[in-house]
């Protein structure tokens, strides 16, 4: 095997109540990685398209090489030579995972051309690297679900305990990104480190209620519980008309609204396609009523995670 081609779904990580420990993939969009043997020795990115120029070409400090020469280190691999081409079919500083997508189909790929020396939970490690090196912070929230499908809980960071739950089949999600950039660094620099005992409790109850209702296919309690007290009351001052947009979105038949990820792209989730829709619309609309641009995803929650698309 010469060459392959990997893809790694966008996500939506917090799922409003869990910040940095809930996680889900959905169908589309997602990063394309080309992977390729060649005779001259060590990595090269031959090509990056959709990302006007902006990530960086050197293979160290790109988060997709970047991951790659860490699973080559990790598994002794010292005589190799490899050519990259990234497809980044998601806007950078979007809030939909793009930086953990372009890890995650990089890890996929490598591990895959080697033959598959690691199994998908061992590689959440290196891709987490991907997310340090793109943001200095390796959360698994977004690499999570890229890679492993499904709804992602991380239970500990130290040691790393993730799992994912089951969810109902027609449980919809609305991905709504407004034509505006907030890089996760930034985002993450604005939070408190501190948080009131009460807004611990009011979290820690929506967190339970969310679990407990995604697995019992309870809609009312996956609405009651998709609250988050602590993060987004800080992080929707950076988007713009961000109440007016949420109450469009529950006011048009979603179950909750809240941040996907650091933003700005919102998110909801909805009983049926149909109400992703309209929920989606009102969205959009309440957006362009403020002159902002926005692009619609629909799509339901993606079981399978990244997949391999050519040898
Ligand atoms: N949990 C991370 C954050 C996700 O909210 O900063 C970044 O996409």
């Amino acid at each position: 095997m010469n060459s392959i081609k990997a893809f790694a779904p966008a996500t939506v990580a917090n799922v409003a109540c869990g910040f940095d420990i809930f996680g889900f993939a959905i169908e589309e969009p997602g990063d394309v990685v080309e992977l390729r043997r060649r005779d001259e020795p060590g990595i090269v990115i031959t090509n990056i398209t959709g990302d006007e120029g902006r990530l960086p070409r050197n293979p160290e400090k790109n988060s997709v090489t970047g991951v790659m020469l860490h699973l080559l280190k990790h598994l002794d691999i010292k005589d190799f030579g490899y050519e990259v081409i990234l497809h980044k079919n998601m806007p950078l500083g979007s809030g939909m995972g793009s930086s953990a997508a372009s890890a995650v189909a990089g890890v996929v790929a490598m591990n895959e051309l080697l033959g598959n020396p690691l199994t998908r939970q061992e590689l959440l490690p290196f891709a987490m690297e991907g997310e340090r090196i793109a943001s200095g912070s390796a959360h698994a929230d977004n690499v999570g679900p890229s890679l492993l499908g499904g709804f992602v809980v991380i239970r500990s960071y130290h040691p790393l305990d993730i799992f994912t739950i089951p969810v109902p089949d027609d449980l919809y999600c609305t991905l709504v990104h407004p034509d505006i950039e907030i890089n996760t660094k930034d985002a993450r620099y604005i939070l408190r480190n501190e948080v009131s005992l009460k807004n611990t409790i009011a979290q820690m109850g929506n967190v339970a209620g969310l679990v407990a209702g995604l697995m019992k296919a309870d809609y009312d309690l996956i609405s009651r519980s998709m609250v988050d007290v602590i993060i987004e009351p800080v992080r929707s001052i950076l988007i713009p008309e961000f109440k007016e947009v949420k109450t469009a979105a529950i006011s048009n038949g979603a179950l909750g609204c809240s941040i996907s990820g650091s933003g700005p792209s919102m998110f909801a989730l909805s009983r049926g396609r149909d109400n992703a829709i309209a929920a989606g619309q009102a969205m959009q609309a309440r957006f362009a009523e403020a002159g902002i641009d926005s692009a619609l995803h629909i799509s339901g929650i993606n079981k399978g995670g990244a997949k391999i698309l050519e040898h």
